[in-house]
């Protein structure tokens, strides 16, 4: 038992939707001009023709039936296919600091927390906009925050090694009251050319303001019984964008730089991970399955949160077990189990327990039980 709180939560979602309709069409306009284009060289054997998405392969693999983005047009342009996100003068706050002071300020709300109760501030998610100064600093200044503020990141699993970051400075009295941010703008590190993962991801903002149970004056507010981190080198999820690319122009541009998967093979290897470090977890605190009201977690793919659940439940959880919001969200990395958690738990009765759970790149897991007081 921690003594320490998850006292808000605030959630930012961006105004634009994209459905799968509209995505494959768009994707599909770009194979056809792809392959009009290298006609000759597919004839001649030279190339092999660009395969054609599908809505329905999209629905059934991945459960994703849309997903909101800073930028739409830009995405859906077959030209370009990509978000158009125009850079700001360094007067002006920054897109992700934007989106960030948001939710920031609905979980302020949420929390009944003031900037000047606030003493620390963690932006914990996939990718930072810029290397330097820190994205913290900067939303940290916009809300008129003291103390410091670091970014951190651990892909999908950022905001739950956040949440115990910020629950450890909380302990050793480095930080009464932390906020964790998670700025998840995923539209511009997916490569919506790549067939087999072009539907994945999504835009969207989280943030959690934790402190100790003693200052909270929100009327809905989580204990933090125990948190539990794991990580486990993979290549199977990976992105080589970063600062050294400019070492060697050849990479500059290749697809490498950007989200890449072995999809199949993170699926087989992750679930079974994930299963046992909750079981594992739940066992360590003394708390049955049984008496686990709800799993907030990652929201990536509705299958593999299905076998998760199966395995710690031994069965396939209900959606009041194990809310699913991938469907309108899509994968949303870090903030996909925050979102879970944000939306689906004002029906918990005091003494309740549930457990956020978050994994991806890495391999990183980060399990996070809390009982509603
Ligand atoms: N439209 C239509 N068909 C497609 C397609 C698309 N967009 N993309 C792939 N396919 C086809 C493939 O060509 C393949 O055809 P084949 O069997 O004739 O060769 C078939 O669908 C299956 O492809 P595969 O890539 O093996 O799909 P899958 O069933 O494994 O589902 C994922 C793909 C990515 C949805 C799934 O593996 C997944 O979600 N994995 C985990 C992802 C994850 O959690 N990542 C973490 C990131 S944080």
């Amino acid at each position: 038992m921690s003594n320490i709180v998850i006292s808000g939560t605030g959630l930012y979602t961006p105004a634009q939707s994209i459905s799968n309709e509209e995505l494959v069409e768009s994707f599909n306009t770009y194979v056809a001009n792809f392959n009009q284009t290298h006609a000759e060289e597919i004839t001649a054997g030279e190339m092999e023709a660009l395969a054609e998405s599908s809505v329905e392969f999209i629905e059934k693999a991945s459960g994703i039936k849309s997903r909101y983005v800073m930028d739409k047009s830009g995405i859906l342009d077959p030209t370009r296919m990509c978000p158009a996100i125009p850079e700001r003068s360094n007067d002006e706050p920054s897109i992700q600091c934007e989106i960030s002071v948001k939710a920031s300020l609905q979980a302020m709300e949420n929390a009944r927390k003031k900037p000047e109760d606030i003493d620390a501030v963690i932006v914990a998610c996939s990718n930072m906009q810029r290397a330097y100064p820190a994205m913290a600093v900067e939303v940290q200044n916009a809300l008129g925050i003291r103390g410091f503020g670091f970014d951190m990141n651990v892909a999908c699993s950022s905001a739950t090694f956040g949440i115990q970051t910020a629950v450890d400075s909380i302990k050793n009295a480095n930080a009464n009251s932390v906020l964790v941010v998670d700025p998840e703008i995923c539209s511009g590190h997916l490569n919506f050319r790549d067939r087999d993962a072009h539907f994945i991801f999504g835009d969207v903002c989280t943030a959690i303001i934790l402190e100790k149970a003693e200052t909270t004056t929100s009327n809905n507010s989580f204990e933090i019984l125990s948190t539990k981190l794991q990580t486990v080198f993979s290549n199977n999820i990976r992105n080589n964008f970063g600062f050294l690319n400019r070492g060697d122009d050849r990479g500059i541009g290749n697809p490498d730089k950007l989200f890449v998967q072995e999809g199949r093979k993170v699926f087989k290897e992750v679930c079974p991970m994930v299963a046992q470090q909750i079981t594992d977890h739940l066992q360590a605190e003394g708390i049955a399955v049984d008496s686990l009201k709800r799993m907030w977690l990652h929201q990536a793919n509705l299958a593999m949160n299905q076998l998760i659940s199966k395995r710690v439940l031994g069965r396939i959880a209900t959606d009041a077990e194990s809310p699913t919001i991938l469907d309108e969200y899509a994968n949303t990395s870090s903030a996909g189990s925050i979102i879970a958690f944000h939306m689906y738990n004002q029906d918990f009765k005091p003494g309740e327990i549930g457990v956020i759970c978050s994994f991806g790149a890495g391999y990183s897991i980060g399990s996070v039980i809390v009982r509603k007081r």
